[in-house]
């Protein structure tokens, strides 16, 4: 989304395969030079805002670090901290933090409030999880997936499968990987798939995904469908915007889609088990599974950190084409040394 001369992240279907493959390819270079001992100072001076309208561990811990470690600094605002959701409007609270910090994240109840903010703020906007999509966790994944690739597979050959609840990550897994070429099932039962969701606009975009890129895309609650998985990726059984069921009717429902070393066995050899976290395990997986050496879950975690400062530098490389020059940062210093020198402040 573009709003104000600004591009936002809100949403990873406002940019090109191309565009998503190079915000993928930064954010695995900067890990790599990290790595390596090198830590980029590409947010010098730079301030985060972090609106939280609802708990994180990994999203907020990997948005924060990542400003820190390209040498910027982050500003937790959690529910309750700002005058956001008081007498002040989203569209005034946008206009404000523009004036205040460079870059501003949100996670939100409603999707409208992200989308809003983004159209009143000057400064870039990125969405930490509404309650239709997770973009910032998908390109954290997809990080994960291309450093795993089955041997002699392209991202195009690869299937991925996701199994459950069609929550925002079901919804947004499906967006980024038909949007890339890959094979894409959801295989959840009956009424709980992504048409039943508050994600269901995403599937007109998942069509017209697979038209342009040669995807493919299946909503499915036949176990045969999971076979011949590359990736098998599963969330909880309630969504965390949901009132969430009784334990009793979750196992009801979603109990044959546990991920289990029954339901991996489905996948090619060398299937990789990925969880966005958090993980009830004992219903959406079991220990032997997340645990294994098939997991990829703690790399994925790893990945949200590296997929935070790959999209900060992305988002703000456009800012940065209007940074101020040599000259200018010296001209502006001697008038400043100038002019306290006249008063006698050192
Ligand atoms: N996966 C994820 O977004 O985790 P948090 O809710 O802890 O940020």
């Amino acid at each position: 989304m573009y709003a104000n001369g600004v591009r936002h992240f809100i949403d990873t279907m406002d940019f090109t395969k191309e565009e998503l493959l190079d915000i993928i390819h930064l954010s695995l270079e900067i890990k790599k030079s990290i790595k390596a001992g090198y830590n980029p100072p590409l947010m010098k001076g730079k301030t985060l805002g972090m609106i939280f309208q609802q708990s994180s561990t990994r999203t907020r811990v990997s948005f924060e670090t990542a400003m820190e470690q390209l040498g910027g600094h982050a500003q937790y605002l959690g529910p309750g901290m700002i005058q956001l959701g008081g007498h002040e409007t989203i569209g005034d609270t946008g206009k404000v933090l523009s004036q205040l910090i460079d870059i501003v994240m949100a996670r939100v109840i409603e999707h409208k409030t992200v989308a809003d903010l983004a159209s009143a703020c000057s400064i870039p906007v990125l969405n930490g999880m509404s309650d239709y999509n997770h973009p910032t966790q998908e390109i954290g994944d997809l990080c994960t997936i291309v450093e795993n690739l089955p041997r002699g597979k392209k991202l195009e050959d690869c299937k991925v499968v996701f199994v459950g609840d069609a929550t925002q990550v079901c919804a947004s897994l499906a967006m980024i990987t038909t949007k890339l070429g890959m094979k894409f099932v959801h295989y959840g039962p009956k009424g709980h798939q992504l048409q039943d969701s508050p994600s269901a606009a995403c599937l007109a975009k998942i069509e017209e995904n697979c038209k342009e890129s040669g995807a493919t895309f299946l909503t499915s609650d036949n176990r045969e469908d999971v076979k011949g998985a590359d990736f098998i990726y599963t969330d909880v059984w309630y969504g965390l915007y949901e009132n969430e069921m009784p334990k009793e009717e979750r196992v009801r429902v979603f109990g044959d889609y546990q991920v289990n070393r029954d339901l991996m066995s489905l996948g090619n050899i060398g299937c990789k088990f990925m969880h966005c976290l958090p993980a009830t395990r004992g219903e959406d997986v079991t220990d032997e599974v997340a645990d294994s050496d098939s997991s990829l879950c703690w790399d994925e975690a790893g990945n949200r950190l590296t997929a935070m400062r790959g999209l900060l530098v992305y988002l703000t490389q456009y800012q940065r084409e209007a940074a101020p020059s040599e000259l200018q940062i010296a001209a502006a210093k001697e008038q400043l040394e100038k002019f306290m020198a006249e008063r006698g402040i050192n």
